[in-house]
């Protein structure tokens, strides 16, 4: 699609609307008005109310962030940002495009954490899988006297999550690490937080388009049953020998086989957390070894 220099913003917002529309977008008025609002620099109120504003040199990277969309590429991509928890966190090619879900994450370890009087104390918290970092960094920010370590397979992902430390002004108390699970981490963790790939390889292919075009694999592929990094975590933990509380997330249905995995090693029933569909998508597991 081509946006000329002359355009208004309100003529450009409705003609891209129109066209998402019929491209069959899922939210072709939001999807529009983001990339409106992003390219031209503006909040929604000023949208809102200067629809005359000519669109001049933004006309071409606003038809080309259009022309993004419209090959499926998530509004997040384009934009190279997302906000979680209310702070916004870059995010690359090399990192999952963090989801509304996992703050399900956040809420129950803060839940805990205001339990266990975390917030007065300085707790060391390990962030597996970190990817863009927003576990580690939003825990960090919101428990002023923690610190934290973020692991991740992904170099690349490992300096995505550093950049959002620094700009969220958390890198002080955060060690980011290149590898497996823990591997490389010792001493105690009060707290582990992940929320590592869940998806069965064989149902990689049937993933919307948005997410298997532009998430990386190794974000999403969790081996044959889908939990193979579970797994490593379980022994991970047995290798740590020290009591801790663990919080996962996982896919729909995986509550059950998530949480048995560590069945020998809790102390307290299992607590669970829920998407905004209702849907269990995390546990919080007290473990003692
Ligand atoms: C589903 S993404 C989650 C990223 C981020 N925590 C979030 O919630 O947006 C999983 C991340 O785990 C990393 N990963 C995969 N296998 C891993 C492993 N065995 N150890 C550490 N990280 C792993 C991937 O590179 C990816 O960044």
């Amino acid at each position: 699609m081509r946006l000329t220099a002359g355009m208004t913003a309100g003529d450009a917002l409705a003609a891209i609307t129109a066209e998402f529309r019929s491209a069959g977008l899922p939210t072709p008025d939001l999807d529009a008005r983001f990339l409106v609002q992003s390219v031209l620099g503006i909040d929604a109120a000023a949208l809102f109310v200067d629809r005359t504003r000519i669109l001049g040199a933004a006309a071409m990277p606003l038809s080309a962030a259009v022309e993004r969309r419209l090959a499926n590429e998530p509004v997040s991509r384009i934009l190279g940002w997302r906000d979680f928890y209310g702070r916004r966190f870059a995010i690359s090619p090399a990192v999952l495009d963090p989801r509304a879900d996992t703050e399900t994450v956040i809420d129950l370890a803060l839940a805990i954490a205001g339990e266990k009087g975390w917030r007065e104390r300085p707790i060391r918290i390990a962030d597996i899988g970190t990817g863009s970092g927003i576990l580690a960094c939003t825990l960090l920010a919101e428990l002023p006297q923690a610190t934290a370590v973020a692991t991740d397979i992904s170099a690349a992902a490992v300096a995505v999550a550093m950049a959002n430390a620094r700009s969220l002004g958390v890198e002080a108390r955060v060690t980011a690490i290149v590898t497996r699970g823990l591997a490389g981490a010792e001493g105690v963790f009060d707290l582990i937080v992940s929320n590592p790939p869940y998806i069965a390889t064989a149902d990689l292919e049937r993933l919307d388009l948005d997410v298997r075009g532009f998430d990386p694999a190794m974000a999403l592929d969790g081996g044959p049953d889908g939990l193979a990094i579970y797994r490593e975590i379980a022994s991970e933990i047995i290798r740590l020998r020290s009591p801790t509380v663990i919080v996962l997330e996982f896919g729909v249905g995986q509550a059950e086989a998530v949480t048995a995995l560590f069945a020998d090693d809790m102390t307290a029933p299992p607590r669970f957390g829920c998407d905004l569909g209702g849907h269990t998508r995390c546990v919080a597991l007290e473990i003692h070894r």
